[in-house]
């Protein structure tokens, strides 16, 4: 069901901001103390960009971290990670039923945008890596979404590169329709999604991922639609925030457009830090 996510105040909301948590790989301890970080940490809301946990784990692991936030909200995008040991229709009924169940758990995807205070809000969507490259043929690279999501079972490179086409085009009409509205009303915009939407704050072994490497980790069609609007809009400010490729990047792409890439330590979910600004 689609609600629009409000807040009242005028100051603006601090974000607890988490990404690639990766549950269900993670050791006890440290999920133990994240957990006590939420309780502990000041902060008004939670957001998490994805990879939580794979679809038969994302229940009780969503349920887990949202009783850790309290009272406060907590909003999140879906990974390629979430969908996995399921199919996308499967994964996305089921993170409706969680969020229905769980009263401060909201699906970005499903929401209006949500009201920061002083002219911030935040919009995102679960995002996908949309198969672009620019140039010559790629490798095909050896990804697990190819047999762990159901949708992708069976395809070959091509068909495969042109569901990802697809669902990212799906995934960025969706956070355009949220954008567009708030565009000009507002000095400070978040879009959060779980895919990088620039080659260059998408890191492998340390630099801007190569071509073969790109169509996998890049939402092109998200960073196109970053650009018309920071370009059409030069006097509000854009962060878009990511994860999924696991090493993290500051990217200034244009001078009132950030993107900001969260890391992942192996067992070791961490919050990635409190924004406000
Ligand atoms: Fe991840
Ligand atoms: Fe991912």
């Amino acid at each position: 069901m689609t609600q629009a996510f409000r807040y009242q105040s005028k100051r603006q909301k601090r974000i607890c901001w988490m990404t690639d948590l990766h549950l269900d790989q993670a050791d006890s301890n440290s999920t133990s103390q994240l957990l006590k970080k939420l309780e502990g940490e000041e902060y008004d809301m939670a957001l998490i960009t994805g990879d939580v946990a794979s679809s038969q784990h994302l229940s009780e692991h969503l349920t887990m971290l949202a009783k850790a936030c309290g009272s406060r909200p907590i909003y999140i995008t879906l990974g390629n990670h979430d969908f996995y040991g399921s199919s996308i229709t499967g994964t996305r009924q089921l993170i409706e039923k969680v969020c229905r169940q769980v009263p401060n758990l909201h699906h970005l995807s499903n929401g209006g945008a949500v009201d920061l205070g002083n002219r911030t809000i935040l919009v995102g969507g679960d995002g996908w890596a949309d198969g672009q490259w620019r140039g010559r043929r790629t490798k095909d690279i050896n990804s697990p979404d190819h047999y762990s999501i159901r949708d992708f079972r069976g395809l070959n490179k091509w068909e495969r590169l042109r569901k990802m086409r697809a669902l990212g085009q799906a995934s960025a009409v969706s956070i355009i329709n949220r954008l567009r509205p708030a565009l000009r009303f507002n000095r400070h915009i978040y879009v959060a999604s779980h895919i990088p939407a620039f080659r260059t704050s998408a890191l492998f072994d340390g630099k801007p991922c190569d071509a073969n490497h790109q169509p996998h980790f890049v939402h092109a069609q998200l960073g196109a639609i970053l650009i018309w609007s920071a370009k059409s809009n030069p006097s509000t400010r854009f962060t878009s925030l990511a994860g999924h490729t696991h090493s993290e990047c500051k990217d200034v792409v244009l001078h009132n457009l950030t993107s900001i890439v969260g890391g992942h330590r192996k067992h070791r979910p961490d919050i990635q830090g409190i924004l406000a600004a």
